[in-house]
């Protein structure tokens, strides 16, 4: 089934330049970006998109990390592209992605208050939907 998904390129990512590399891998792999804009998130979009994480002690290092700078946000389409991205993004800790993957390839431990690692995928079609919601609607 055709799906879409929420990508983030996150201020580590826009700040580094990577966002072409980023978006190169996405349509190499043959995604189809269906939209995309720049955006500053502000704390409140940011706690709506985060709100699982609320709770969690990194929550506030998260929030000031994305409103560090601008975030590419995509609205990704294909056939099971939520999983699909999900693997080509590699596992949170960036020290330990795999290597080809975005994460893996691209990011590291930077001694940082909260793991800085380029990019957002939503998790399922729960969430892309609320996800692509808060971003495009
Ligand atoms: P994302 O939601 O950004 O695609 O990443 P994810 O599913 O791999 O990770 P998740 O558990 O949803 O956590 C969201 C983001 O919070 C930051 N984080 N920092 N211990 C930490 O410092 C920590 N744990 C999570 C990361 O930026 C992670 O992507
Ligand atoms: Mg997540």
């Amino acid at each position: 089934m055709i799906e879409q998904t929420l990508v983030l390129v996150k201020p580590d990512g826009v700040k580094r330049n990577l966002t072409g590399e980023i978006l190169r891998r996405i349509e190499a792999k043959g995604y189809r970006i269906a939209d995309l804009k720049l955006v500053s998130p502000d704390q409140e979009l940011l706690s709506k998109h985060y709100e699982e994480h609320a709770d969690k002690p990194f929550f506030p290092a998260l929030l000031e990390f994305m409103m560090s700078g601008p975030v590419v946000a995509v609205k990704l389409e294909g056939e099971r592209v939520i999983e699909g991205f999900r693997v080509l993004a590699g596992v949170t800790d960036p020290t330990v992605a795999a290597p080809g993957t975005i994460r893996g390839d691209l990011g590291r431990d930077w001694g940082t208050k909260v793991i800085q690692n380029l990019v957002h995928g939503s998790d399922s079609p729960e969430s892309a939907a609320r996800e692509l919601e808060i971003w495009f609607d």
